[in-house]
């Protein structure tokens, strides 16, 4: 038998609509690799901080932007993201590296270093790859195999997001989630947005496992030319 073609599938969408749940159980379920794009920019974030580099400069940040090595491990079951060498996996999670992601992520010349990187990723994939974040069906990967873009109602993805940060008050966490997607959507460089050809799932409904069907249907159908 014949292996089927290498697939890349582009899921994007703002912050708790259950994109990384999504993402990495489809990607385990097809066989596929994983990306996840947002531990990239959490990744350089995280150095930035750490370096002290002014956050508020863009010009320091983008003169910086060259500097660190980040390697994603893109087994869906397991995982890793490192910056020269170190495991950063748990602080680029804190509510600091959150605050600032948004601001580092908005610098063209960190969006040119991050996105190269992920198509190397996807090039590099021998049976495709599931690549979730903002940009990339619009920006990283406009020819993924298939887009999907999913979203949720503010409520919805405030209340996932707070049961993720257990004990948090949903409250700070949909004004913060609001806040993080408006600079996200705004910005110059490649912003959150739907591409023309995503298909859009509106998750505000659904159980979890009801996005991983939905998603591993569409995925089935494009590989069987439907
Ligand atoms: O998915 P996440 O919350 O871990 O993403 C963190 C931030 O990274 C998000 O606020 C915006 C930025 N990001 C981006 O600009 N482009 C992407 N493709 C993925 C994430």
């Amino acid at each position: 038998m014949e292996s089927a073609p290498a697939v890349i599938v582009a899921i994007d969408g703002p912050s708790g609509t259950g994109k990384s749940s999504t993402s990495k159980a489809v990607a385990a379920q097809l066989g596929l690799s994983y990306l996840d794009t947002g531990a990239q920019y959490r990744a350089i974030t995280w150095w930035m901080v750490t370096n002290g580099i002014d956050i508020a400069d863009p010009s320091a940040i983008a003169a910086a932007a060259g500097k660190p090595e980040i390697i994603s491990g893109t087994d869906p079951n397991a995982p890793t993201i490192s910056v020269d060498g170190t495991d950063v996996a748990v602080p680029i999670r804190t509510q600091e590296v959150t605050s600032k992601v948004s601001a580092v992520s908005a610098v063209p010349e960190v969006r040119a270093r991050i996105t190269e990187l992920q198509r190397s990723y996807a090039a590099s994939a021998e049976k495709g790859i599931v690549v979730e974040g903002r940009d990339i069906g619009t920006t990283v990967l406009p020819d993924a195999d298939l887009k999907v873009f999913l979203t949720a109602s503010p409520e919805a993805r405030a209340a996932r997001r707070s049961g993720e940060l257990k004990g948090s008050d949903v409250h700070a966490t949909r004004e913060a989630l609001i806040k993080r997607d408006a600079a996200d959507s705004s910005r110059k460089t490649s912003p959150l947005a739907k591409a023309d050809d995503a298909v859009e799932v509106d998750t505000t409904e659904l159980t979890l496992q009801q996005v991983i069907e939905c998603v591993v249907t569409l995925v089935e159908e494009k590989r069987a030319g439907k």
